[in-house]
């Protein structure tokens, strides 16, 4: 089933359950306390939080999301994407928990023919909050398991687990509540017998279900925070990964390989002329997984609007697109490819997204000027690292140093536009740490000599001092 269709039958079954259909916000969606969009329910936080009225009673939506903190992970583990669309249906004070379960249940696994995904009951699991860890729920969410029982699912695959796994929040003060989430069952080809409790990649999380009724307060981290409150209604806020289901439905290994994004690692073979898959290595592989994930990420952002920079949202763009260029280069491509892989992940995505249609060339310059930038100076910079790196492991330095200077990671950032993260990155390859106490520190005072130099323009003369001070 390709992923389109599995969104438009998510659509159709919660319309045909009384939801109106809300088109995707801008992943620039203005919460201060995020960068980018990460959830469905963004959008809806302040009608989630009683703050403004919902006008709808019901929703369902197809929500763009990017979430960049497990960048590394990306091409590592066979489902994470730094960009994926959620499905979720919403409850603003209407229906909650059993309805919620049930309605996922038959979706889940209804016929194909009846519009369902058709997955096989055996093969789900689901986990629900477990005892003890949450104040209102001291024997767990007994509601949500009896429900899981009604429907079907053997009282062996209902997995109990901690505030950590099953009580969803933002990440920030918000709105929150216990989840219950469904898995599916890949095989033993993919890991360990157990459920998702021992092993998260043969038994893959598809969906999430939230039952939001509280307000989560000030905490770091995933299960350490307090409750400030109760939120003034029970709200339902599910978050279902197209991405995930589409690689289970098309029976690929992983997300970087559905009809979204397989074309973009195909053109990555014609370009480098390296091979994807069983006979590669595994390095080789991460690289085509990166380049597919980061292009579709990159075009999507700069389709919202994002150009790339040096700090905040375009610091991001420009690490996603210089790391697709670094891997291309890795797999062995001669020139330039940000081109043909922006045209083709914007083919794939043109379908579901026909705005891109009136934006091509505009994605196509960001990217291209970016990459045209980069490679001036991709060469000279790892020439310049890999220099410092024999330098560090000749034979009188091998045992005492293994750490790269300040000056030296400073140096490939001002004189060879590396961010920051790329040289740790690539030191991390070679066995090395960086100095970041070092690079902070001549970077603070870039921005010393910048600022005075603002000033004395401002002021119409030249500060010699400082001239003195830097020659
Ligand atoms: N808001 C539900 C989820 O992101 O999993």
């Amino acid at each position: 089933m390709r992923t389109a269709e599995i969104g438009q039958r998510f659509l159709t079954f919660f319309e045909e359950r009384g939801h109106d259909v809300v088109p995707s916000a801008s992943l620039l969606y203005n919460d201060p306390t995020l960068l980018f969009v990460n959830a469905g329910m963004v959008p809806f936080k302040n009608y989630l939080m009683g703050v403004e009225p919902a006008p709808w009673q019901r929703a369902t939506s197809i929500q763009k999301c990017v979430r960049t903190l497990d960048i590394d992970e990306v091409g590592r583990t066979t489902r994470h994407g730094t960009f994926f669309q959620m499905l979720g249906n919403f409850s603003f004070g209407d229906y909650f928990k059993t309805d919620a379960i049930e309605w996922a249940w038959e979706l889940v696994t209804g016929p194909t023919s009846e519009g369902g995904l058709g997955f096989d009951p055996a093969k789900i699991w689901v986990t629900v909050l477990g005892p003890g860890f949450h104040p209102d729920y001291p024997d767990g969410d007994v509601e949500a398991r009896r429900t899981w029982l009604k429907v079907g699912v053997p009282a062996e695959h209902i997995q109990g687990r901690s505030l950590a796994d099953n009580y969803w929040h933002m990440g920030v003060p918000g709105p929150g509540g216990p989840c219950s989430e469904i898995y599916v069952d890949r095989g033993p080809q993919f890991g360990p017998d157990g459920g998702p409790e021992a092993d998260e990649d043969r038994y893959m999380e598809i969906w999430n279900l939230v039952f939001m009724q509280n307000e989560r307060g000030e905490g770091i981290g995933k299960g350490n925070f307090e409750i400030v409150g109760e939120l003034p209604k029970k709200n339902i806020d599910t978050g279902l990964g197209i991405e995930r289901v589409a690689c289970i439905l098309q029976g690929v290994d992983n997300v970087y390989e559905t009809d979204l994004l397989r074309p973009v690692i195909d053109v990555a073979e014609e370009l480098t002329g390296a091979t994807y898959g069983d006979k590669a290595s595994q390095e080789d592989n991460i690289r085509f997984r990166v380049v597919a994930d980061h292009s579709r990420t990159g075009m999507m952002l700069i389709l919202d609007g994002v150009t790339p920079g040096n700090e905040g949202r375009g610091y991001i763009l420009r690490r996603l697109l210089r790391r697709i260029i670094r891997s291309a280069k890795l797999l062995g491509a001669k020139g330039a490819t940000m081109e043909r892989f922006m045209n083709t992940v914007m083919d794939t995505m043109t379908p579901s997204y026909p705005e891109i249609a009136d934006n091509r060339e505009r994605i196509l310059r960001v990217a291209i000027n970016e990459e045209k930038a980069f490679l001036k100076t991709l060469e000279s910079g790892t020439k310049l690292f890999d220099e410092a790196v024999d330098d560090l492991r000749s034979t009188h330095r091998a045992k005492t140093q293994k750490v790269l200077s300040g000056d030296k990671a400073f140096e490939l950032h001002d004189t060879y536009g590396f961010p920051i993260d790329l040289t740790l990155e690539m030191a991390q390859e070679a066995g090395l740490d960086v100095d970041m106490e070092g690079f902070n520190a001549a970077m603070g005072e870039q921005r010393r000599r910048a600022k005075a130099d603002n000033q004395a323009k401002k002021h119409g003369h030249t500060d010699l001092s400082l001239y003195r001070d830097w020659v």
